[in-house]
């Protein structure tokens, strides 16, 4: 154990590597021994924490760099090399890795060897300079708390590394709609009009991403430039907070076409290929009001990219504004020549101040092994075989590891012999369905050996030389394919299970201290002693668990018999025997306040606490103290007195903690009255919308809120059969006892009542809650309360109400385009209710506002269940609970641009069809209007 003390010390420190003078920066000098700030205030650190490779000094030029003066180079073995960095989930970040040669070994061979992200293949680095930095980057979506960045498969010379950057995006810069499926690798990022060599990073650009000056030559690149191509400039400011936000002083210089066509030629390293491709505009000349800068795009063999005009300071909204169309996804080809040509009607030739072009990368998935790999090795935080990180399998498998060659590959074989290893056999090692070989002998394991069922095509098992005890499982004899079992040399006792002694295998359970082969001798009457002691107990149980489910059935039925109740209206009776009909029904099983008793409770109608969609509710004491809503009916018609009747009957059957309680109905005077609990609090969205002091401020007091609604409407879904479904689900209708715990109320209705909230005599529902399927099709299901649940959801996060003119930017009435548009994107801050206090955990409002868009799905079939958004809902409060509040990093400002409008969106209110993401879509991205 001693002579692993210093790792741990090492390992400590490890993921912190750097306190980032910038949220999210993480800047490696490889090799590096000191941490220092650089010119630019850069905070460089060493990777003296790193545990693989060596460092070496660099004969570099004076003028070299800090940060390239060391390298850490690798053994060139097959094996791969990976750093692991901490990130933030959902958030997106650039990756950049850099490669100075310099003749770090003093061979002069120029290396070349494989850079990967995860299990993803990123670059194939090949070195044809010592002293011109190789660099390379990535702009990705952080879907797991770590990122790897692993080298591995040297070809020639030794794999090294001179530096590794990490810098977070903020908003939705970047953003792409299949993010989740893909990488952007960096091909091309040009600063047009540079008024020198050098390229444009922090702190002129606060992402730190590296502009390249369109004045520095190299070969086939920036080529075929047209005559008459003008550099200018400008010191005016230029608007550029929005979209991908290039630096200003990149956008304060520009070429120009005097002659009316500007044309470049560059080769794109790793195409043909899918790109993401976005040019940056801005008009900084002054164009004299007679005067117009119009021109196309043209690309070789593309004609389809020349249908817009662009004119710069008309799209951009004026001058000195940015401008960034571009195509989301175009194939483009190795040698990528294009032009931008004035249209006929145009005074000046075309301008561009900037240029960007991703190529996709197909994220690789790695491993379906990974997530059980990954929790094994993380039982050994202190030994170093257990810290190879990446994939267990991809693009090289971890030393003591062998995989399948599946895409997506799984561990066959573990080979961890004599490696040290105490304690128990993990139980990982026995979750991983393709293991054949398993090699655990000579190390001090101890403890039983566990069940090795979850790992069915076991063929070799070698656990000899340790100190496990107890008894053989017999799942060992259900191995069907067990060659070679080694236990010798353990502390093992019991009975051999008879199935393995009858295999034909290599079996060795030889110097253990109690096995046997069979029962025998003294040992007879203490296994018949167990054997009745067993029995005994066993009987027991069962008797234990009989009663109990009896009991549980007899809850169940009774809970049946609650909810069996009349949930479709019964057949509307003949008019005039309307009153007979209700008082049959409804007395079998409600209470039947007289009209007395209620005029006394209610002071004779005196305190009107609300009024909702079939009358108005007044406050009332009954005589034994409870408080009491009195709802009277004012709706004399006969759907009025249908509902009645169904709710009373259905009401007085339902009985839930978060179901407003009622407690019986008054008929006599022509007054058809309904008496429910008195919830002190009032609705839900009252603590929304209301008044500052009645808002509600806490994060977690919303969650718990939304979860007993969740739990309610889980009894109306899942409680009773048949289903009931509120179909008006609304935060009006969800409301507050004194505790401040959340009751659902006005279920049972069936039939539209004459208020303006409901949008059809056939479709029941309110605006901005409604179901659009349900909208259209007509077609009641319990996904419809889920739709609406979703909005609700939405409106915890938000404060906002579901439906607004001016809350959800130009061209968006509605919550939940409005919230998907943001949430998509990743820009998650624009949508949280700036009144909830910043004690939220972020990926706690994550989840639910992932949740909400699941659940306002515009098909019901792809929403969740009830019990599924419930499961989701306190699995948020967990988060809150547990996590402590992350003030790190502060809100980020609202995105300028204007979501709803934004390409991609649909406009309708009432109906969102699917996105299309069509991987062969050309967009035109359209800029701030
Ligand atoms: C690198 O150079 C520094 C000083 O310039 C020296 O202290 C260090 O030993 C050198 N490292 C190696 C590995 O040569
Ligand atoms: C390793 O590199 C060689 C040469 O660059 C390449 O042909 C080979 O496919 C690479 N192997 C892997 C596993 O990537
Ligand atoms: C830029 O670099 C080129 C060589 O790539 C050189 O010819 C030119 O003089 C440099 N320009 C400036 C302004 O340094
Ligand atoms: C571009 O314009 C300049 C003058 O502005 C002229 O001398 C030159 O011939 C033109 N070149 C072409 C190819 O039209
Ligand atoms: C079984 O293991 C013991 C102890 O390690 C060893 O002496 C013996 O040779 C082994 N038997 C076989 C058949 O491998
Ligand atoms: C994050 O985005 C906001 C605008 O949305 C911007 O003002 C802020 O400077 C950004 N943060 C960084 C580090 O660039």
């Amino acid at each position: 154990m001693a002579s692993y003390a210093p790792l741990i010390l090492l390992l400590v420190f490890l993921f912190p590597f750097v306190t980032p003078q910038m949220p999210g920066f993480i800047s490696l000098d490889c090799g590096g021994v000191d941490s220092y700030t650089d010119d630019t205030g850069l905070q460089w650190s060493p990777d003296d924490k790193f545990l693989f490779g060596q460092r070496a000094n660099i004969s570099a030029p004076a003028s070299t760099n800090r940060q390239y003066a060391t390298v850490r180079y690798f053994p060139a073995d097959s094996r791969k090399y990976c750093y692991t960095l901490n990130v933030r989930t959902r958030t997106r970040y650039l990756v950049r890795a850099t490669f100075l040669y310099g003749n770090f070994d003093n061979s002069n061979v120029y290396p070349k060897f494989d850079l990967s992200l995860g299990a993803t293949p990123w670059s194939t680095i090949v070195v044809s300079d010592a002293y011109t930095p190789e660099i390379v980057e990535l702009v990705l979506l952080a879907s797991q708390p770590t990122l790897s960045v692993c080298v591995s498969n040297a070809s020639t010379g030794m794999p090294f590394i001179s530096t590794l950057e990490l810098r977070q995006f903020n908003g939705s810069v970047y953003y792409t709609q299949s993010e989740t499926r893909f990488l952007l690798s960096l091909a091309a990022r040009i600063n047009f009009g540079a008024e020198s060599n050098d390229s444009i990073r922090y702190p002129d650009d606060p992402f730190d991403r590296i502009w390249q000056s369109d004045s520095l030559k190299r070969a086939n690149y920036l080529v075929d430039v047209a005559p008459g191509t003008e550099k200018i400039s400008t010191t005016s400011p230029i608007y550029v907070g929005f979209d991908e936000m290039p630096p200003q002083k990149v956008m304060q210089t520009a070429v120009v076409g005097q002659n009316g066509t500007l044309t470049y030629r560059l080769d794109l390293e790793g195409f043909p290929a899918n790109a993401w491709a976005f040019s940056y505009l801005a008009e900084i000349e002054d164009l004299p009001p007679d005067e117009t800068r119009k021109f196309k795009l043209f690309i070789p063999g593309r004609p389809e990219v020349s249908k817009p005009t662009i004119d710069v300071q008309e799209n951009a909204g004026g001058k000195n504004r940015m401008y960034e169309p571009g195509f989301w996804n175009i194939s483009l080809p190795f040698v990528f020549s294009f032009g931008l040509r004035k249209t006929n009607d145009s005074s000046r030739g075309p301008i561009l101040n900037a240029l960007e072009i991703y190529k996709y990368l197909e994220i690789n998935l790695g491993s379906l092994d990974a997530t059980t790999m990954a929790s094994f090795a993380s039982n050994y935080p202190q030994v170093v075989w257990a810290q190879e990180g990446g994939d267990p399998c991809l693009p090289a498998s971890w030393t003591w590891v062998q995989c399948s060659a599946d895409p997506q590959p799984r561990v066959v074989s573990i080979m961890l012999s004599g490696k040290g290893i105490t304690g128990n056999i993990p139980s990982e090692l026995t979750k991983l369905p393709s293991l054949v070989e398993l090699h655990l002998d000579g190390n001090s394991f101890s403890g039983p050996i566990p069940d090795f069922s979850g790992s069915p095509n076991l063929e070799i098992i070698h656990l000899e030389n340790n100190d496990l005890s107890g008894g053989l499982p017999s799942s060992f004899g259900d191995l069907a394919h067990l060659k070679e079992l080694y236990i010798q040399n353990n502390k093992l006792s019991g009975v051999i299970p008879s199935g393995l002694l009858k295999k034909n295998i290599a079996f060795n359970y030889t110097a253990n201290t109690d096995l046997q082969t069979e029962s025998k001798g003294k040992n007879t009457a203490v296994i018949i002693l167990f054997t009745i002691i067993g029995v005994a107990l066993l009987l027991v149980i069962t008797i234990a668990c009989c009663l109990f489910q009896q009991r549980r059935k007899e809850t169940k039925s009774s809970i049946e018999t609650n909810c069996n109740a009349v949930v479709v209206p019964p057949p509307p009776p003949p008019a005039r025997k309307l009153g007979t009909y209700f008082s049959e029904v409804a007395t079998e099983s409600a209470h039947r306040f007289a009209l007395s008793e209620i005029e006394n409770a209610t002071d004779k109608f005196e305190k009107k606490i609300g009024s909702g969609g079939f009358g108005i509710v007044y406050y009332g004491k009954l005589t034994d103290g409870r408080e009491i809503a009195v709802k009277v009916l004012t709706n004399e018609s006969y759907q009025g007195i249908r509902e009645f009747l169904n709710e009373v009957t259905l009401l007085s059957r339902i009985h839930h903690r978060n179901l407003v309680t009622f407690y019986g109905y008054s008929q006599q005077d022509g007054k058809n009255i309904l008496v429910y609990e008195f919830m002190q609090n009032g609705t839900l969205k009252e603590h929304l919308r209301g008044s500052s002091q009645d808002k509600i401020v806490s994060w977690v007091k919303r969650l718990e809120i939304a979860e007993d609604a969740a739990k309610g409407i889980e009894y109306l879904h899942a409680g009773c059969s048949p289903t009931i479904i509120h179909r008006d689900l609304k935060s009006s209708n969800i409301l507050l006892d004194k505790h401040m715990r959340a009751k659902v109320s006005d279920f049972g209705l069936s039939k539209p009542a004459a208020d303006g909230s409901h949008v059809s005599s056939i479709v029941r529902g309110t605006v901005g809650y409604l179901d659009p399927e349900y909208y259209i099709s007509q077609q009641l299901t319990e996904k419809s309360d889920i739709y609406s649940f979703g909005v609700i959801l939405l409106e915890l996060i938000s404060g906002h109400e579901p439906i607004s003119n001016e809350n959800f930017g130009i061209n968006c009435r509605n919550i939940v385009a409005w919230a998907r548009a943001n949430i998509e994107s990743g820009n998650i801050h624009a949508i949280i209710d700036p009144a909830l206090e910043e004690t939220y955990d972020i990926q706690s409002i994550w989840k639910i506002a992932e949740t909400a868009i699941l659940c306002v799905k515009p098909k019901g079939m792809q929403r969740p269940s009830i019990t599924e958004v419930l499961k989701e809902i306190q699995e948020a409060i967990l988060i809150e609970k547990r996590v402590h509040p992350d003030r790190e990093y502060p809100l980020d400002i609202i995105s300028k641009k204007s979501m709803c409008s934004s390409g991609n969106l649909d406009a309708t209110d009432l109906v969102q069809s699917e996105h299309n993401d069509s991987f062969d879509d050309l967009l035109l991205r359209p800029g701030l209007r």
